[in-house]
């Protein structure tokens, strides 16, 4: 089984953020390429809680809080991502290129972290301001010799455009999967590395047997798409 899905770990309310998210991790570990962790994590109970999970995890680890400031304060925040185990980190690309994204670029590869930048973005709303500046976003995105981008599954003719732009140099993972309507599959077969699955598997009954079966689902929409079959 290829590893194809990174899953996102946005504990829902009423739960233990912390068991949920360790029993998730536990389950899906070795079908997937990472996990990603977000704001519904962390708010609540900080990062200091997950470090004992994560400790020796090779995968990708994915550190989204869509950091969006001056680059000098994004590169604190950088520093503390680091610290706390992850591997990989997104940023917003709208706040520019000059003191913004370099420097966290730069911070970036000193500590060895993977800069994942979004250039669009799932909801409808992307497509008010951000869809409107994907070219720039995409040159900031080379420039800053980012590691990925996010690009929408919800808009495939977006990831077909960033993948054109930027080439193979630059991953593209793709959102909108499954509980956002987009097909699963849909994304890699239009271009991008990864689909970020989140509530379809996160939420499942049995979590290991959903990921599993949406992982095989995937793989054989692209064996069909790219003439495998
Ligand atoms: P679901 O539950 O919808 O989870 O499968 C999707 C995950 O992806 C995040 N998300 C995005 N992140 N740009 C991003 O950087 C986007 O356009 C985007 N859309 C969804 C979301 O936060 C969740 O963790």
């Amino acid at each position: 089984m290829v590893k194809i899905i990174i899953i996102a770990l946005d504990p829902p309310p009423n739960v233990d953020e912390v068991e949920w998210i360790e029993n998730r991790f536990y389950e899906l570990n070795g079908l997937v390429s990472g996990f990603k962790i977000g704001l519904p994590a962390v708010l609540k109970n900080g990062l200091e809680s997950y470090k004992r999970i994560f400790k020796d995890y090779k995968g990708l680890l994915i550190a989204d809080f869509k950091l969006a400031d001056i680059g000098d304060i994004m590169s604190m925040s950088a520093e503390i991502i680091k610290s706390y185990g992850f591997n990989a980190m997104i940023a917003h690309s709208f706040v520019g290129y000059s003191n913004a994204i370099d420097k966290l670029s730069k911070k970036a590869k000193d500590l060895g972290l993977k800069l994942i930048l979004v250039v669009s973005m799932s909801h409808e709303g992307s497509k008010e301001y951000i869809d409107g500046h994907l070219n720039d976003f995409l040159q900031i995105a080379v420039k800053a010799n980012a590691w990925g981008v996010v690009a929408p599954a919800t808009r495939v003719d977006v990831i077909r455009n960033v993948r054109s732009k930027v080439g193979k140099d630059i991953k593209i993972l793709s959102p909108g999967v499954g509980a956002q309507g987009a097909d699963f599959g849909s994304a890699i077969c239009n271009g991008a590395d990864y689909e970020i699955i989140g509530r379809s598997i996160t939420g499942a009954e049995n979590i290991k047997e959903k990921a599993t079966q949406i992982i095989k689902t995937i793989e054989e929409r692209v064996k069909i798409c790219r003439g495998l079959q």
